[in-house]
């Protein structure tokens, strides 16, 4: 069985209702999930699970959270090349700036990744925000 990690950095809930949602997804998809907060683990241990999902807001200007997730990402970077993985994040009133540097990033650690682009939902996830988080879960499983 495919073992799956959610791994998200959430401030107010909204990344993390993602994540639930995309770990309900990769469990119905027959995978077997774990989601957990990004201070949870290291990137040592986050590269032994077989697919990765990981989210994270837009913060500062238009870029990832800079005390814990960002460090986190950037010691996985190198270990990307040929993965699949996938990417998500909720952000406010921005144009999603964030996500497209993420993607770029990703795209240049030689990942690709599910669905071919990150998931970004404005606020709280609801209604057909749900249904696409948990369709996210069950392509990565
Ligand atoms: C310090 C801070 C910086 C933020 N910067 C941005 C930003 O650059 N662009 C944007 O669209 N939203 C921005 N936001 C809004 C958050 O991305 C948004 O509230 C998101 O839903 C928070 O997700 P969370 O509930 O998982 O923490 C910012 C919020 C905070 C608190």
């Amino acid at each position: 069985m495919k073992k799956v990690a959610v791994i998200y950095w959430s401030q107010t809930g909204n990344t993390q209702q993602m994540a639930q949602l995309i770990a309900q997804g990769a469990l119905e998809g027959g995978a077997q999930v774990e989601c957990m907060p990004v201070s949870s683990l290291t990137p040592e241990q986050a590269l032994e699970y077989d697919g990765l999902a990981l989210g994270c807001p837009a913060m500062g200007a238009e870029v990832l959270e800079e005390a814990e997730f960002d460090p986190f990402f950037t010691q996985l970077e190198g270990h990307l090349q040929g993965r699949t993985l996938a990417i998500f994040g909720s952000y406010g009133w921005g144009d999603g700036e964030w996500m497209r540097s993420w993607q770029n990033r990703c795209a240049a650690a030689g990942a690709s990744l599910v669905g071919g682009e990150g998931l970004a939902v404005c606020g709280t996830p609801a209604g057909e925000d749900e249904a696409r988080c948990i369709a996210l879960g069950k392509a990565l499983a």
